[in-house]
């Protein structure tokens, strides 16, 4: 989808001030999707504006959802809905759309869903996922780009991932809430969104336990009723504005936050000198002088580094003292902002999955493109301290993850405006 609006920023900004943290992307939309299961009735808080929430929302209401959306509140009710297909156009638009297949094949022992396909960061298969589904009991069958799912009863199974995937651990909990008997995954992914997921089920009568663990058990039960809920902190939001503070040497006090959930960034961030104070769930990140290299940084599943963060620390390093190397160990192929921070004057040689940053002393302003959502925060962060004017194109990209980031990023003192 093209979108036509940019960001100016006008250089050389210092960060400071308070943040608000808005509820979590990728805990909202496994939520929203785990509404469908019960039929009844379930009111979300802490939901965040975001692109992607109003795809889901569209989903929702294409199958028969009724919706009311109130600031940052939504009331759900899905006794309506009444259809196993999920539209093509919205799968295509967003990926973690799939996560409907689960919620659908509970609901319905039915459903049909257009192969997600690659995306700007990889391949991104859900091999793992139709394996897993298959070991519960569904039929599964592919032709012409699209899956479909059918199963008579879907039953417990004991699951051995072979990658801890997010969205495969929460397909798999989804499928196995009402599934007969009892599911085991282990090498589940451990992210905090998947204890948020397991939060709402178990509210709405769901026997879970060990998520936020790797082995997560699933005791099948007869029904899910409607419930309330409340969205957890974004912990990748709260990473990228604690970035900004450290790369203009500002100083930001972010408040409702899990601090728990952004241990690996906390310690990168004290690598590269920031002062980090952690006040009950708020912080205080004060940027340091010189932003010192980091030796070794490597994404891998929760708690380790995330993928979600990688892009915004390259930004970062791009201006640091010395070299760093950068390990992608999650994605394929997710460093298409390297040759957009290069286009400002970085430093930066990738190697396949492996990127090497030199430090540089300044960065300056130029016309780039938001490849990705997370690769477009970074320009953003790098157009904060470039010198001059930094033009960054195609911010739909952002907005699909950033609530308002220009706004957020104004009220700490950022020239940044939307034009
Ligand atoms: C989720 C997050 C995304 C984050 C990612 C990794 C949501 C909505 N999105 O994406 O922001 O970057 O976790 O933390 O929560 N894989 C397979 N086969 C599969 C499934 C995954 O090979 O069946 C591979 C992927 O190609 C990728 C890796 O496993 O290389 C991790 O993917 P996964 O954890 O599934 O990420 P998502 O759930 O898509």
């Amino acid at each position: 989808m093209l979108d036509l609006e940019k960001y100016l920023i006008q250089g050389n900004n210092r960060l400071e001030g308070e943040v608000k943290i808005t509820g979590a992307k990728n805990s909202v939309l496994p939520i929203l999707a785990a509404t469908v299961i019960s039929g009844e009735k379930s009111i979300i808080s802490n939901i965040p504006n975001l692109k992607d929430v109003k795809v889901m929302t569209e989903i929702l209401k294409t199958i028969g959802s009724k919706v009311k959306v109130e600031e940052h509140r939504m009331i759900i009710d899905t006794n309506g809905v009444n259809s196993i297909d999920l539209p093509e156009e919205l799968v295509r638009e967003m990926r973690s759309s799939i996560i409907l297949m689960g919620a659908l094949l509970t609901r319905f022992g039915e459903v049909n869903v257009s192969f997600p396909g690659g995306c700007e960061i990889g391949p991104r298969p859900i091999d793992l996922h139709l394996k897993a589904l298959k070991q519960m009991g569904a039929e599964i069958k592919e032709s012409h780009g699209f899956i479909h799912c059918k199963t008579e009863k879907l039953k417990g199974a004991d699951i051995q991932l072979d990658y801890p995937s997010v969205g495969a651990t929460e397909n798999i909990m989804l499928a196995a809430v009402k599934a007969k008997g009892v599911t085991v995954i282990r090498n589940a992914a451990r992210e905090p969104e998947i204890m948020d997921l397991e939060d709402y089920l178990n509210k709405s009568g769901a026997k879970i336990k060990g998520a936020g663990t790797s082995i997560i058990t699933i005791e099948g039960v007869e029904r899910l009723n409607g419930t309330n809920h409340k969205i957890i902190p974004d912990r990748i939001v709260a990473g990228t504005i604690m970035a900004g503070a450290v790369m203009t040497k500002g100083k930001i006090i972010i408040k409702d936050i899990i601090t728990e959930h952004l241990q690996s960034t906390i310690a990168k961030l004290k690598e590269t000198g920031a002062n980090v104070i952690i006040n009950g769930n708020s912080m205080m990140v004060i940027g340091p002088k010189n932003i010192n290299a980091i030796e070794i940084l490597q994404t891998l599943p929760f708690p380790g580094f995330p993928t979600d963060m990688q892009a915004q620390f390259m930004a970062m390093l791009s201006i640091g003292n010395g070299t760093s190397i950068i390990n992608e160990t999650v994605f394929e192929n997710r460093f298409k902002h390297a040759e957009e921070l290069s286009r400002m004057g970085a430093n930066i040689k990738t190697f396949g999955k492996v990127s090497v940053v030199k430090g540089v002393k300044k960065l300056t302003g130029a016309k780039v493109y938001a490849k990705d959502l997370r690769g477009g925060a970074a320009l953003v962060l790098a157009g904060l301290v470039a010198e001059g004017d930094t033009e960054i194109e195609n911010i739909y990209h952002i907005n699909r993850g950033y609530e308002n980031l220009d706004e957020t990023l104004r009220r700490l003192g950022a020239k940044i405006s939307c034009i």
